[in-house]
């Protein structure tokens, strides 16, 4: 992967992105959505466009026409913090020609920082934690007699499981279910649990039925998301942590996620099924034969590692090791030696040496992932590594670490793409190349991106065989056989 193509991969999981259109013809207000941040987001975005869909607002791309404005934020790194900073002050100067706009913080940020972003900044009128979407109407109601709203309680239970996404931005042939909310993992650097709250997983049946309605629509792909799909366990509602609790039949009829992908892949057998994200600690000889087992769950594992370093992992209180990890992956390829792994990477965590840095880069020579999202060490309040640590890493050690790491993944990334060239892949096409309109843009099972010029016998939601001929470390390029 090119260091331009990694840093858009970057960019492209960081930047906003936003909602295109729906529209219910007795609707009357516009709702404008913003979302940035992870996969997890963009799905409680739809969560949202569907109940404002039924308080009577179409969703808009157009600023300038939006009643209500909804910044849907992230708060893993300070600079995903400060990009929706400045989003809310230009927000605010279109306020000063539409001053009946109201303006909406949803997600991470909002839980992080409550009622302070209204009193201190004064750049919102409403604030809303991920647990709290159901309250948008009446919150909504509140602001219309003038006053300021805010709702940031998080639930034990709530998982949305009754509603319906409105699919924006959609390709119409793949799609996000939210399958578990919330984490219970308390990594030391990670903000997530302070903001999305315990985690709880969703019952299957609601799941099976999304994934239903989804398959009657066209859909032909899903990726059941989770900030730790692995750690999937219904028991029949109720946090992840009171389980050890529950009666021996409840235990006995829970289904885990090995159980969840089995089900899944079994019902949907034309729907290509896949998973993100993955923790190495709960990643199951299950999960592993499960995958083996369907063709239609894709060959490809999120698995992220932080470090390469045991010191650095437990002061990141990631609860594996470099070896335990390394035979999760030895056993990830016994059975399915085509599968990819890609990865999530931190450089310059407190205290991080060279020897731990080397450690990281000794580690991805091992695995010679397919692809990752490296990032630079940012410090949280409140978690415990801002508490406990002194963040000692000067910026420049950080950004150089970090540069040696995505150069490393260049390489592996460029490596495991040479592996296709002159093979066939099968490839799900998800629209046109964003180069042309010529080509087609899809996804093999590994998910790589697959460019190949048109024939007439295709479309978006076919999956087609294709004969790889070159390639980037990015992307593939090859012909329709
Ligand atoms: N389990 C989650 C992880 C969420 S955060 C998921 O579903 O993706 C995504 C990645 O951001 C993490 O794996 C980690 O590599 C990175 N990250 C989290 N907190 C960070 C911080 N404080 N500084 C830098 N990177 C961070
Ligand atoms: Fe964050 Fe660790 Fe959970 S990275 S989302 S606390 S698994």
């Amino acid at each position: 992967m090119s260091q331009n193509d990694t840093s858009k991969k970057i960019d492209e999981k960081l930047q906003g992105s936003t909602t295109k259109y729906f529209q219910a013809t007795e609707n009357n207000k516009k709702v404008y959505i913003e979302s940035y941040g992870c996969q997890m987001n963009m799905n409680d975005s739809e969560i949202v466009a569907s109940i404002l869909l039924k308080q009577g607002f179409n969703t808009t791309e157009n600023l300038d026409e939006a009643d209500l404005v909804l910044i849907n934020t992230c708060s893993i790194r300070e600079k995903a913090e400060t990009t929706i900073r400045n989003r809310l002050k230009h927000f605010n100067k279109l306020k000063q020609y539409n001053p009946n706009t109201k303006i909406g913080l949803l997600g991470c940020m909002a839980e992080r920082l409550k009622e302070k972003i209204l009193d201190e900044e004064k750049l919102v009128d409403l604030v809303v934690g991920p647990d709290a979407y159901r309250d948008l109407p009446n919150l909504i109601d509140e602001l219309a007699d003038g006053r300021k709203a805010v709702n940031v309680l998080l639930s034990k239970e709530e998982t949305y499981a009754d509603i319906e996404p409105v699919r924006l931005n959609s390709n119409g042939v793949s799609a996000f279910v939210s399958i578990t909310r919330g984490c219970d993992n308390m990594c030391t650097f990670c903000v997530v649990p302070f903001t999305r709250g315990r985690e709880r997983s969703r019952d299957p049946k609601s799941i099976l039925h999304e994934i239903q309605v989804l398959q009657d629509k066209g859909f032909k792909e899903v990726t059941l998301l989770g900030q730790n799909v692995d750690s999937y366990l219904w028991y029949g509602g109720g946090l992840k942590k009171d389980f050890v609790n529950q009666p021996d039949e409840v235990k006995q009829k829970a289904i885990d996620f090995a159980g969840l992908l089995d089900l899944t892949a079994t019902r949907f057998s034309d729907i290509r099924i896949r998973f993100s994200t993955s923790n190495p600690q709960d990643f199951s000889l299950e999960v592993i034969k499960t995958m083996a087992k369907h063709s239609n769950i894709a060959k490809h594992i999120h698995l992220p590692v932080q470090s390469g370093s045991d010191r650095i992992l437990k002061l990141m209180n990631r609860k594996h090791t470099v070896a335990q990890y390394k035979e999760t992956v030895d056993a990830i390829r016994k059975y399915i030696p085509d599968v990819a792994i890609s990865q999530d990477l931190i450089a310059g965590f407190s205290t991080e040496t060279e020897v731990d840095h080397q450690a990281t880069l000794d580690l991805m020579d091992y695995i010679k992932y397919d692809f990752g999202f490296m990032f630079a060490y940012s410090v949280r309040p409140g978690t415990w590594g801002a508490r406990k640590l002194t963040d000692d890493i000067p910026h420049h050690v950080k950004l150089r670490r970090l540069r040696e790491i995505i150069d490393k993944q260049q390489t592996h990334s460029l490596y495991r793409m040479q592996q296709f060239v002159g093979k066939e892949v099968e490839v799900l096409i998800e629209g046109n190349s964003k180069k042309s309109d010529k080509h087609w843009m899809g996804r093999n099972s590994q998910n790589a991106v697959v460019i190949f010029e048109k024939t007439a016998k295709e479309q978006p939601g076919d999956l087609v065989k294709v004969k790889v001929n070159d390639c980037t470390s990015a992307t593939l390029f090859g012909n329709r056989i």
